[in-house]
């Protein structure tokens, strides 16, 4: 039964970010339950990277489960142009009172790439609308991810995942993180700035993204609060709108419940998407200042936001993510996500002294990463497919980016099946060393 779903998926389909040349045999999963995935054959893996960062109760959760049928068998899809609907008002309401920062506005869309391709329109039109349309420069910190749309490509690093298309990309101005983290401190002691730096044109930029304290899909770097708190009160200084891309970290994912609790300053625009609905249905938020959305309350009609999808704020997602905020919002899981931040912490120490071929173990709440120094240190190489059929065989679901292993599990997993997943991870850095 499995080789013929094998056979059949690989005669019609055409998965996600794999070489299609090289394409392992897909695994044909029958059910998820909890923190648990379970193939054809009736094995289990814990889903250790939630389902490319997503699931953040646990798979096929009966409280998310059961909102989502009742919402199908009353709404299930409703044109939002001209229609509106209670799911979608009350998300946006009870979004408003626990987002990072003064946000008066939802906009809703349906996955990360368009949460961010939303925010950045939203950014260069605000300028636009306004009659300083040569304010139009992007700022975007190199290594980036912000999503596969071509705005979300251009404001994202280039990679092996934009080479196609580099040409296409519009210009943007990348500063690195760490580079500027050095830099600020340089300037609070009074020394002079990095040289590129001091080339920046600020008042010429309209908007900067940036995923807040930790770059994901660039290799889960984590980088410093204090720096980027800077970064984001000179942009301040200089008018410029400040995007903040937590399709991955918000939601807990960092140990607070949206990674730009850890800064003072706060952003403009949020984007939001991959946990808003629990992980169980596509939907993304795009949320904006009082002072931003004015900017499109117009009587010139060309001042529009001229924007939106088929799916925008279908009814079923966004009760998804009602249930999926009742849960996180409920003080267990709170635990939970403050249980495995502890977890996490006191592995790092482990991991920091076990062995020559682990580098920079880090944590930030519930992620963990560190590299592997084994082979060549690319994306391309096939240490990342060694440590995946290496966890498989043990029962564990890990996706390394490259030679970085990384953790994200559900915040349903217990102490014990924490405990498990880094025995599986101690055996194979032991195998590979
Ligand atoms: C920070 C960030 N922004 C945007 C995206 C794009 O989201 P999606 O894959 O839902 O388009 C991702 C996906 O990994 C992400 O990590």
């Amino acid at each position: 039964m499995s080789e013929s779903l094998r056979t059949r998926d690989k005669r019609v389909i055409w998965h996600p970010f794999t070489p299609q040349k090289y394409m392992p045999d897909p695994i044909p999963v029958v059910k998820g339950e909890g923190i648990y995935l379970t193939d054809v054959n009736g094995k289990r893996y814990i889903d250790a990277i939630s389902s490319w960062w997503v699931t953040l109760h646990g798979h096929a959760h009966p409280y998310i489960a059961l909102k989502i049928y009742e919402q199908a068998l009353t709404l299930e899809q409703v044109i939002f142009a001209g229609f509106t609907h209670e799911p979608a008002v009350k998300l946006a309401e009870r979004l408003l009172e626990i987002l990072p920062g003064n946000f008066s506005r939802i906009f809703y869309s349906d996955n990360g790439s368009t949460a961010t391709e939303v925010a950045i329109k939203m950014g260069v039109q605000f300028w636009w609308n306004q009659g300083a349309s040569h304010r139009n420069k992007i700022l975007a910190l190199r290594n980036a991810y912000h999503g596969d749309t071509f705005g979300a490509m251009s404001v994202s690093g280039r990679s092996i995942f934009t080479a196609a298309f580099n040409d296409k990309l519009f210009e943007v101005i990348f500063i690195d993180a760490f580079t500027y983290a050095k830099a600020s401190v340089k300037e609070a002691r009074g020394e002079q700035l990095h040289s590129s730096m001091d080339e920046i044109p600020w008042d010429e930029i309209a908007c900067f993204i940036y995923e807040p304290l930790l770059q994901g899909a660039g290799g889960m770097h984590i980088y410093d609060a204090a720096a980027l708190n800077g970064l984001l009160q000179k942009c301040h200084s200089h008018n410029i709108i400040c995007i903040a891309d937590e399709v991955m970290t918000g939601f807990g994912r960092t140990g607070k419940l949206f990674a730009s609790f850890y800064m003072d300053e706060k952003p403009d625009i949020i984007c939001l998407s991959k946990g808003l609905t629990g992980g169980t249905m596509p939907l993304s938020v795009t949320a904006c200042t009082d002072n931003i959305y004015q900017a499109f309350v117009q009587e010139d009609k060309l001042k529009t936001l001229f924007h939106g999808h088929s799916f925008t704020a279908n009814p079923i997602a966004c009760s998804a993510a009602l249930a999926s905020l009742d849960l996180l919002l409920e003080p267990a899981t709170l635990q939970q996500i403050d249980r495995i931040g502890r977890q996490h912490a006191i592995f790092v120490q482990e991991l920091k002294e076990l062995c020559p071929t682990v580098k920079n173990a880090r944590s930030l709440g519930t992620i963990l990463a560190f590299e592997i120094v084994q082979g060549k240190d690319e994306y391309l190489n096939n240490i990342s497919a060694v440590i995946t059929e290496k966890a498989m065989d043990r029962g564990v679901y890990l996706r390394p980016l490259g030679n970085t292993v990384y953790l994200m599990p559900p915040f349903s997993i217990k102490e014990d099946e924490l405990s498990f997943v880094y025995d599986v991870v101690r055996k194979i850095i032991g195998e590979l060393a």
